[in-house]
């Protein structure tokens, strides 16, 4: 690769992948679990089934399969990857899991580790990622979002259960001369709200020996007011993308594919319409993964490039919104 000048450095978009697991678990099998039926969750969501990591899966050999899915269609050696991100909010390792995805891949020139931003995960990643490169730091990133929820989902919680599926996705982004094709971002939280979605340490008191106690580890199950964060991502996500749409002179009238993480489609609809995009723009697949935390968003980003929906220069407007509470936007033109 040519030497890079650091006062012209741009992002360019080389490669996308995914990795979902076999088991398929649908609204009717949950039916036998809760109280709650097919009509009311495919009504109310969109969703008619998500995906089980099977027993010995988990962030790594999801992501593993994602990324080395991404290099191929980059077409890069492994030794010239600098940096890895895993965003995941359920690591293999609380220590990191991004390294041992490293490892899988023989990366052994790349820097690897996780960044934890529940579904604003990848786009949060993304936006790091690319701040490396920008500075000319790294050439080569490869962007990371996977998750496996089912772990920490409260089976028996119909209010909640019903959402959420494991995956992962993975992007892979250089740096460039010659154009910028990451137009614009934004990133927000707001940790006042965020008692409206948590996965909560445990707090179970143990003792050492006498007089010396401590807190095992260990989370609780995923705890939820899904209105409040309906109500949140209706109104923030459109607010946050209008407000880069000016900042960078873009309208929503340039976006081709507005790419939202995947958490409801009745949440899609209600931002389509409010940024006035035509419903064709608005890409899903939750119809068959449910919420996949920081994978909804490269997952459906790959799964559009290989059907050939975004191309080459098309224009994608693209949100993660979710615990924390945390919010993000990015504009970027795929290529
Ligand atoms: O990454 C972000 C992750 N989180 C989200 O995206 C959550 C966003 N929120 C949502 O997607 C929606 O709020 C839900 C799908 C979670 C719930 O839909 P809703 O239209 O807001 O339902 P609701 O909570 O207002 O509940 C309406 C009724 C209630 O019954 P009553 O009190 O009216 O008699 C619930 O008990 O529906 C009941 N209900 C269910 N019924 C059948 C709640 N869950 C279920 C269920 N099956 N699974």
């Amino acid at each position: 690769m040519e030497a890079i000048k650091l006062n012209q450095i741009g992002i360019s978009f080389k490669g996308s992948g995914s990795y979902v697991p076999n088991q398929i678990l649908t609204n009717q099998n949950i039916s036998k679990k809760v109280d709650t039926s097919d009509e009311w969750i495919k009504s109310r969501t969109g969703i008619s089934e998500r995906r089980i990591s099977g027993i010995g899966e988990n962030v790594v050999n999801m992501g593993y399969e994602a990324a080395l899915a991404a290099i191929e269609m980059a077409s890069w050696d492994i030794d010239s990857i600098d940096l890895i991100i895993l965003a995941t909010s359920t690591p293999h390792d609380l220590f990191g899991s991004a390294p041992s995805i490293q490892a899988k891949l023989a990366a052994h020139n790349a820097v690897a580790f996780d960044l934890t931003a529940a579904c604003s995960g990848f786009l949060f990643a993304l936006v790091t990622a690319s701040q490396f490169l920008k500075m000319g730091s790294y050439k080569r990133a490869l962007v990371i979002g996977a998750d496996q929820l089912s772990s920490y989902v409260d089976w028996n919680d119909r209010r909640s259960c019903i959402l959420f599926g494991d995956g992962a996705g993975a992007i892979a982004i250089e740096a460039t001369n010659e154009f910028n094709n990451f137009i614009g971002f934004d990133m927000k939280t707001d940790g006042e709200r965020g008692s409206f979605l948590n996965l909560p340490f445990n707090n179970n008191i143990d003792s050492i020996i006498n007089n010396i106690d401590f807190m095992n580890g260990g989370f609780s199950p995923i705890q939820m007011n899904g209105q409040e964060v309906y109500k949140f991502a209706v109104k923030e996500v459109p607010i946050i993308l209008n407000n880069l749409f000016k900042k960078i002179n873009y309208s929503s009238e340039d976006v081709d594919w507005l790419v939202l993480h995947q958490a409801n489609q009745r949440i899609l609809d209600s931002v389509g319409e409010r940024l006035k995009i035509p419903k064709e723009k608005i890409l899903s697949n939750l119809e068959y993964y449910g919420n996949t935390s920081a994978g909804t968003i490269p997952l459906m980003i790959d799964e559009a490039i290989r059907n050939n929906k975004i191309k080459q220069n098309d224009i994608i407007a693209t949100s993660g919104f979710g615990a924390g509470l945390s919010w993000g936007a990015a504009l970027i033109k795929w290529g």
